[in-house]
């Protein structure tokens, strides 16, 4: 449809059908299978279930067209419905968590699985996803640490950017692309103490150099919508807040799109004391720039009424509903509210989109300890034993939409590489402690000493009798995603005794960890010989984990977030600023900023990971000592491949500002590229660093960089790599 055939429509319009069209519903209302990822309020009247400009939580090309069909006869206008739903990080074929996706530092590997997502989810009936989380997060309390690429605006930059890409391709109107939704804007994973939903407290110059940075340059790449958090910032609930929503987000961004609030986001500011009432909050978040109010019923019920008596002007309504009648428009729905997807069908898993799946869990691993090079596995005698050995559940709390049976496990994996004679897979222990609270309610298992402890000694039998051990561990998949924080990030107890008691067998042990954030592993690499972390890698887990434990594939995984010593020490992240009395190398002494009993940093820091291979990086060096504004320096590296196998490295650009208006991090990143270099092969890898790169929010309050000294590492983690330096004139 055209601007002006559009622009007609909205103007045949009555208040209550343009109101409505700001109105998202529960897919329950339509669909008794619905996802609801939400507090439900009740049922919908049916003047709403009828013009509802858009429903989420529901998927399946037959049953959205019968939907679909039912709903554009019965409306006024004939105006299509819009269907939305979290594919974050897959849709049948489900990929790694976005966690472990920020691991892979490949942003065209995501780009690609995006893609993969969006087809999935388009022949599925699937107009858009709420996707990507761009939050940054440094906080492991926090469960939604998973569905984000980590501590680093950099690296979660080109992450959300690929996704964005990913998902909608260059146009909208084409049938295998879905509509983006940056997400959730802002600041949401600096909640307080690591508390779901808790209101965050930060200074702008930190919001600005690192919680805004990834939403700013995904919008760049134009998504459809972006999405408001349920958090406070400095005492304004995101979704009533200006200063975010239309200085920042509208003017400074430039975002043209559809603004939606997350699920009662709207009616949640009366829980936070800055609306009175639902006719209140829908007007705050009116004059915030929210267009579609998901599932909190405010917009429905007062919106019509604060247009009517004046509060909220036509204009105001207009343009918000022009913004949803204009993303429907993009996605062709007028012309094809089927986007010539043949609803009979829908989507299936092929070798291709497992290809793909697979490819990305072996490049999300993480390798962090091998002692003795005990990985790849020896072709002998193995034992998988663990909870994960041979678990369905590899995927997230986030892929509802993915089926646990198309997952292929650890074991079944197994089965398939050795001789069924040379293997054994056995439990060992539930997955969590008695009656452990997960995001599903409590877990309770009957039995629970007796079935341990029958548990415990068939895999104790299992390891005497094998040469290596290899320990499926982790957290389980519902301890992660939406209020899910913890104040402990220890593996279950019942997990560790398993550890030690197969400790006790002597045997050589590889563990595996998978999880949807950072956990304390002191005590697990105290036992293992070998350590890696899998994450939550989906519907390919089991065959990307044995191409790394085998070496088909050397694991090149980075760490996009730092392990901790200890909870103790969250929020923690490598890009600290500096303190007056930084703690001495040799250790924590009188007057200095260190703990008595714990390092400061991480047990394994942000960029960090083992390759089965060894990488030498040889004269890393800058193009010239001094640069003016207009200027460049080139830095860079000869990457050495000095082992014996094929393998990835990221080779990773930090930057310090040593001496500013406002206090610098240590070091920030600036750059990464992963390369991969056959064994004895070399490659020189080349940043050019700009002035634009070393621009920060000044004591002035400005968004410029100072002349002065830089200090710069090319490297291989946020820890190591001795520095270069170069003046700015
Ligand atoms: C949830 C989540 C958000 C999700 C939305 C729709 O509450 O916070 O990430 O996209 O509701 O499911």
């Amino acid at each position: 449809m055209d601007k002006k055939a559009l622009e007609a429509l909205l103007n045949d319009m009555s208040t209550e059908e343009k109101v409505m069209q700001l109105v998202q519903i529960p897919g329950s209302e339509y669909e008794a299978s619905a996802e609801i990822t939400g507090i439900e309020r009740g049922q919908v009247k049916d003047n709403v279930k009828k013009l509802a400009g858009s429903t989420l939580g529901i998927w399946g090309s037959k049953r959205l067209k019968k939907i679909q069909e039912k709903y554009i006869k019965e409306h006024p206008h004939h105006i299509p419905l819009m269907f939305m739903l979290d594919v974050i990080h897959g849709h049948k074929t489900v990929l790694p968590c976005p966690l472990g996706q920020g691991a892979t530092f490949d942003p065209d590997t995501v780009r690609k699985g995006a893609e993969m997502q969006a087809q999935e989810a388009a022949a599925d009936g699937v107009h858009a996803t709420f996707s990507p989380m761009a939050d940054l997060c440094r906080d492991a309390r926090w469960g939604r640490i998973m569905e984000s690429t980590g501590e680093d605006k950099i690296l979660n930059s080109r992450m959300a950017t690929a996704m964005v890409e990913g998902y909608q391709g260059d146009d909208l109107k084409d049938r295998n692309y879905i509509a983006a939704c940056v997400k959730h804007y802002a600041a949401y994973g600096a909640a307080e103490g690591g508390r779901d939903y808790n209101n965050t407290e930060l200074s702008e110059h930190t919001l600005r150099e690192h919680y805004l940075r990834a939403y700013g340059e995904a919008i760049k790449k134009n998504p459809a919508m972006v999405m408001t958090s349920f958090n406070s910032i400095n005492g304004i609930p995101a979704t009533g807040n200006k200063f975010l929503m239309k200085k920042i987000l509208r003017e400074e961004f430039g975002f043209k799109g559809v603004l939606i609030s997350d699920w009662g986001a709207v009616g949640e500011m009366i829980n936070h004391g800055f609306a009175e009432d639902q006719r209140d909050a829908a007007l705050k978040a009116m004059m915030a720039g929210v267009d579609i109010d998901m599932c909190s019923g405010c917009y429905s019920s007062s919106l019509e009424d604060l247009v009517n008596t004046g509060a909220v002007s036509v204009q105001m309504l207009d343009e918000a509903v022009l913004r949803v009648l204009n993303m429907k428009n993009d996605l062709g729905l007028f012309e094809d509210p089927y986007r010539g997807i043949d609803m009979d069908a829908g989507p299936v898993i092929t070798g291709e989109s497992r290809a793909l799946a697979k490819e990305a869990v072996a490049a999300s691993l993480v390798l962090l300890e091998n002692k003795e090079n005990t990985l790849p596995l020896r072709k002998e005698k193995n034992a998988f034993i663990g909870p994960y050995a041979n678990n369905k559940k590899l995927q997230s709390s986030w892929a509802f939409s993915g089926e646990d049976e198309n997952t292929v496990t650890v074991w079944e994996a197994a089965l398939e590489a050795f001789d069924p004679e040379s293997i054994k897979v056995s439990t060992g222990c539930t997955m969590l402690d008695q009656d452990t609270m997960t995001a599903r309610g409590k877990r309770h298992v009957d039995n629970w000493e007796v079935e341990n402890t029958k548990f415990m000694a068939e895999a104790v039998k299992a390891a005497e009798w094998a040469d290596t051990v290899i320990m499926c561990l982790g957290e389980d998949f519902a301890q992660s995603g939406e209020a899910t924080s913890k104040v402990s990030l220890k593996l279950p107890a019942v997990q560790l005794k398993l550890l030690n008691e197969i400790k006790k067998t002597g045997k050589r042990i590889v563990t595996l960890i998978f999880t949807g954030r950072p956990l304390e592993l002191n005590e697990v690499r105290e036992l293992s010989d070998a350590l890696m972390i899998c994450w939550l890698p989906g519907t390919e887990g089991g065959h990307g984990v044995m191409d790394v434990l085998l070496g088909k594939v050397s694991p090149s995984g980075r760490l996009p977030v730092s392990f901790p010593y200890t909870v103790g020490q969250e929020p923690l992240h490598y890009d600290m600023y500096p303190t007056g009395r930084p703690r001495p190398e040799t250790g924590p002494s009188a007057f200095t900023s260190s703990y008595l009993d714990c390092e400061n940093g991480a047990l394994y820091p942000f960029g960090y990971g083992l390759s089965y291979t060894l990488f030498e990086f040889i004269n890393p060096t800058l193009s010239a000592q001094k640069m003016s504004g207009s200027e460049t320096i080139t830095a860079y590296v000869t990457v050495r491949n000095t082992g014996a196998m094929k393998g990835s490295v990221t080779v990773q650009l930090y930057i310090r500002d040593v001496t500013s208006s406002r206090v610098r991090p240590v070091r920030e990143l600036a750059d990464f590229k992963k390369i991969s270099l056959d064994p004895g092969a070399e490659e020189e890898v080349g940043f050019i660093i700009n002035e634009e790169m070393l621009r920060f929010w000044t004591a002035e309050e400005k968004w410029e960089s100072e002349a002065g000294k830089f200090l710069v590492w090319i490297c291989n983690s946020s820890r190591d790599g001795q520095p270069l330096e170069f003046k700015l004139a």
